[in-house]
């Protein structure tokens, strides 16, 4: 009898055992466990991190390309804000002379008559009704010079730092609308054809969308540089079935099939050392994963492309 509980008891000490040392394995793998989604959470947090520099690494490239063709645009009202202040210059004296003779006169200095002499010699000098259109004109024309230099550095601003960077409810033609502003002097040579129709709101980034259409005018554009014919874009935007359908087409040279395998890869380019980052696509890419869209690529070498973004209408997200 005394045999038996000792081998009872030595039995339960043996499962004892063997359980603790479970229980402790168990709690190794957990903690191990634990450790290992600790650091994938950061390994996520850090790529989503990287993923934002990238994207604005690349928007900084892009308002390189742009900015020649903006320093040009800035140019143009520039020059002629300028040389409309020089011309008002030569009002001063007269204006000046007309002040003194105002002056002398509330003063007392002069006469009625002195005062009726003076302003006909200085308007036989300037006649005051050709000074009073001219300066008008100079006025009107340097301020509308100086709104266009506003509304561009203000449409570089919004792109460089858009304030709006967030999803919301919005009319992604509006995205078209400041792209094709961005761009206009870069497409100036170009036969630009935008077949738009009225869309429905959907839930988007209207600053993202905005880089990707900048990004595929810019390579559309820059596919028909050196070609024969003459540049033609074409721009469609459009929604049917619950999806709105944004494409740029064009006459350039086109993309080999190698190409269009690449095209999403990050820093693959075909285009010379110092014109391209190779970052224009992959960014596109992820910015319409992002709104849970799809990109379709038709190209023939020598015949053209066309890039068509497939974006679904999305709601506000119900918490
Ligand atoms: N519309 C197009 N026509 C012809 N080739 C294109 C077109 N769009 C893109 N490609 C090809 O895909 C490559 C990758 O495009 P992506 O926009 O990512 O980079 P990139 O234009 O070379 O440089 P970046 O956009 O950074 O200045 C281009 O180098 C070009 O060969
Ligand atoms: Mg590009």
């Amino acid at each position: 009898m005394a045999k038996l509980s000792e081998d009872y008891y030595r039995a339960y000490l043996r499962e004892k055992q063997a359980r603790d040392e479970l229980e402790l394995l168990l709690e190794e793998k957990t903690r191990a466990l634990y450790e290992s989604n600790q650091e994938l959470e950061e390994k996520v947090q850090q790529l989503q991190t990287q993923q934002a520099v990238l994207m604005q690494t690349e928007k900084m490239a892009t308002l390189g390309t742009l900015s020649a063709g903006v320093a040009h645009e800035i140019n143009n009202p520039l020059a002629y804000v300028m040389s409309n202040l020089e011309s008002l210059s030569y009002i001063k004296p007269v204006l000046s002379e007309l002040l003194c003779i105002s002056h002398d006169f509330i003063g007392g200095k002069i006469t009625n008559t002195d005062v009726l002499t003076a302003l006909k010699r200085l308007n036989k000098q300037q006649a005051f009704d050709f000074l009073m259109t001219d300066i008008d004109e100079l006025l009107d024309d340097s301020q509308e010079g100086l709104r266009r230099i506003g509304a561009i550095v203000k449409n570089l601003l919004s792109f460089a730092r858009p304030k709006n960077n967030l999803l919301a409810m919005s009319d992604i033609t509006l995205s078209l609308e400041s792209a094709l502003k961005l761009l206009h002097n870069q497409l100036k040579n170009t036969h630009l054809i935008c077949h738009v129709q009225p869309l429905p709101q959907s839930y988007c980034n209207l600053a993202t969308l905005n880089q990707v259409i900048v990004n595929l005018l810019l390579n559309a554009k820059q596919a028909c540089d050196g070609q024969v014919q003459g540049a033609e874009i074409i721009v469609e935007l459009y929604s049917k079935h619950k999806t709105i359908y944004l494409s740029v087409t064009d006459n350039g040279c086109g993309m080999s099939d190698e190409t269009i395998k690449h095209i999403f890869d990050p820093f693959y380019t075909t285009k010379p050392v110092g014109q391209g980052t190779g970052m224009g696509m992959s960014i596109v890419y992820s910015i319409i994963q992002e709104h849970q869209g799809q990109i379709v690529i038709e190209s023939t070498l020598g015949i053209g492309s066309k890039i068509t973004c497939e974006l679904p209408i999305l709601n506000i997200p119900e918490l």
